[in-house]
């Protein structure tokens, strides 16, 4: 596969959904050149607008842990001060220490409940946020773009790189916060129960920060290498959905399962690797945690039993240490969902900090009232040089003007760069040199709307947006009223086909019974293009899936449409040509015959020999 355009055709070689292994374009890869310190930026951006709240949530995790961690020093209290007295025949303490009990898991609950609550609200916030903007970034992008980072990619950006994102904020956070909080509290607990204890304690973390380290580091690379593994199969997956006619027609099924089979099983050895770095850290931090408990139990029995130390507080103090190891687990979970979130975030503010290479002017002009009493506006290309990002130089220099009202039929051998030139006068792309003009002013200067009103290009792809076939005649002109919709129906000579279908205009052109062919879609195009009422308008093959009578209806309705406006009309059939006042023969990104229809049949050159081999076709 060479190239793929924004207007491929449905089915071709083009389509094949099989991608060279690595190009070596960075868009080939998921994560995009990133300017430094971006992906903090964006988690500083996305947070920016939620500090109140992420401070009460904090503030709601803080007093919950108080709550939990009063627990043992009530038993180390009971043990010591409140049996005894109930011994000696006080009960006052052993209730005070059940109420004081009972009254702090009642509130740790009820903490919990609202840290949840709170918590789960600025995650969601902040992932409306993040989602909305990879969409309004993605489709603000340019043409580009959307040619080399496939839409399988973007799709993995706004799910699974999403939803990591979410794992951290509503699980890992709360996991980080309640580790780091139970360490301070329990050490300092320790520590005030009994400083040899709390020393041994405290001494312990030294290790389990190394293992935290050094399960970071690992952990890190096994994570990254998941989450491309992940985007991949899903790559893979939606280019082949996306391809699905011709890799029937290519008899393509068999190869892409091996090739899927590859991807799955990268995913699957990939996840496998993250589990062995969780187990094995899992099992380290357990021995630790258990050495140390060992060790406090066998030193503080000696002292009790040479009476330096109470049993009570041995008993909290081994209470404290169990909920101080258990925790650890969750660290290494927390350090699970920060590593894929920290992957994912880096993945989306790559995406995020694409500019686009077609930008919207600082300064917007808007034109003149068309001259001339008819909508058509005056065209030039000046100087004009243009080369795709991939390739060589496509346009070598290229003066043209087409005056207002004019419609040119431009035609040439396949790749000369017809289609090129539509899209530059579109502007999906900007040239590398030299400008293109309408009435005199640079595409590149004119505000979004003027330049929606301004040029129109129907392609062979007629794309239909899911919604009723009305819907997509209106998206010429949103504002348009039913009765406008029937008439540029009418006018393209698609009324009859529209209300034979279930629902006629209303009829879900996605659901069954509103599928509708390749040609009568086209229709519906030309309908959605008339209604726009554009200056320019350009048809780039826009009439090869129409049957032949189909095609005189339409040269009809053509006719009626191009009236007034400036129309370039690229076509492989000659019989398109016919209605043109001027003909274009491209070659090579030149233009090698200029001249009206009739001038240039009557000639001895290219467009003459064309135009005979096809009489003689039709003959
Ligand atoms: N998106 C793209 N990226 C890189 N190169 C491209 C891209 N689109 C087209 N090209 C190259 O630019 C040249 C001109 O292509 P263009 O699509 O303008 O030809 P065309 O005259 O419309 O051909 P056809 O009659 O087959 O539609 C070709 O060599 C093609 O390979
Ligand atoms: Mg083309």
């Amino acid at each position: 596969m060479t190239t793929t355009t924004a207007s491929t055709p449905a089915v071709t070689e083009d389509d094949e959904p099989t991608r060279p292994k690595d190009t070596g374009d960075p868009f080939d890869q998921d994560v995009l050149p990133t300017p430094p310190g971006a992906t903090a930026a964006l988690l500083r951006s996305l947070l920016a607008p939620m500090k109140a709240r992420t401070g009460l949530t904090v503030l709601l995790l803080l007093l919950q842990q108080a709550a939990v961690q009063a627990g043992p020093l009530l038993v180390a209290y009971a043990i010591d001060r409140a049996v005894p007295a109930f011994r000696d025949g006080r009960d006052g303490p052993l209730v005070a220490v059940g109420a004081g009990y009972l009254l702090c898991a009642l509130a740790s609950g009820a903490l919990q409940f609202a840290f949840i609550e709170a918590s789960a609200r600025v995650s969601q916030d902040v992932l409306l946020d993040l989602r909305g903007r990879i969409f309004r970034h993605a489709q603000a992008l340019s043409v580009d773009f959307h040619e080399r980072y496939t839409s399988g990619r973007l799709i993995s950006r706004s799910t699974t790189d999403v939803e990591s994102l979410r794992e951290l904020l509503e699980e890992g956070l709360q996991e980080l916060v309640t580790v780091v909080l139970s360490f301070v509290y329990i050490s300092a607990m320790l520590l005030w129960l009994d400083l040899g204890l709390g020393a041994v304690a405290v001494a312990s973390f030294v290790p389990l920060y190394l293992l935290v380290r050094l399960y970071q580091r690992r952990a890190g690379r096994v994570y990254r290498a998941r989450s491309t593994a992940i985007a991949a199969v899903i790559v893979k997956f939606v280019e082949t959905m996306n391809g699905i006619r011709p890799v029937r027609a290519f008899r393509r099924e068999a190869a892409n399962e091996s090739e899927f089979a590859v991807l799955n099983q990268r995913h699957e050895r990939t996840n496998g690797d993250a589990l062995l770095e969780m187990a094995r850290y899992v099992v380290g931090s357990r021995l630790v945690a258990n050495t140390a408990v060992a060790g406090i139990v066998l030193w503080g029995a000696h002292r009790v039993a040479s009476g330096s130390l109470e049993l009570g507080v041995l008993a909290a103090a081994v209470l404290y240490l169990r909920r101080l190891y258990d925790p650890i687990d969750r660290l290494g979970m927390f350090l699970n969902s920060y590593q894929s979130a920290a992957a994912s975030l880096e993945k989306i503010a790559g995406l995020l900090a694409q500019t686009p290479s077609v930008p919207e002017p600082a300064r917007p002009r808007e034109l003149p009232a068309p001259k001339g009493g008819f909508p058509g506006r005056e065209v030039v290309f000046d100087g004009v040089r243009f080369a795709y990002r991939t390739g060589g130089e496509v346009l070598p220099r290229f003066d043209l003007t087409l005056p207002a009202g004019q419609t040119v039929a431009v035609v040439g051998t396949t790749g000369a760069g017809k289609s090129t030139l539509a899209k530059l006068l579109a502007r999906f792309y900007d040239p590398s040199e030299g400008r293109v003009l309408l009435d005199g002013t640079d595409l590149r200067e004119l505000s979004v709307p003027e330049l929606r009103r301004g040029v129109v290009m129907v392609t062979q792809e007629a794309f239909l947006f899911s919604g009723t076939v009305a819907d997509n005649i209106a998206i010429g002109r949103p504002d348009a009223t039913r009765e406008e919709i029937e008439q540029a129906a009418k006018a393209i000579g698609a009324h009859e086909f529209i209300s034979a279908l279930p629902d006629g205009y209303d009829t879900d052109v996605r659901k069954r019974g509103g599928r509708i062919s390749a040609g009568q879609r086209q229709l519906v195009a030309f309908a959605r293009a008339l209604l726009a009422d554009p200056a320019v308008l350009i048809l780039d093959e826009a009439t090869s899936s129409l049957d032949v009578p189909g095609e005189r209806a339409v040269q009809r309705a053509m006719a009626t449409v191009l009236r007034g406006r400036t129309a370039v009309v690229i076509a492989h059939r000659l019989s398109t040509v016919e209605i043109a006042d001027r003909v274009l023969v491209m070659e090579h990104g030149r233009i090698v015959e200029d001249g009206h229809p009739d001038e240039l049949i009557a000639g001895t050159g290219r467009f003459a020999d064309l135009h005979k081999a096809w009489r003689d076709s039709l003959a």
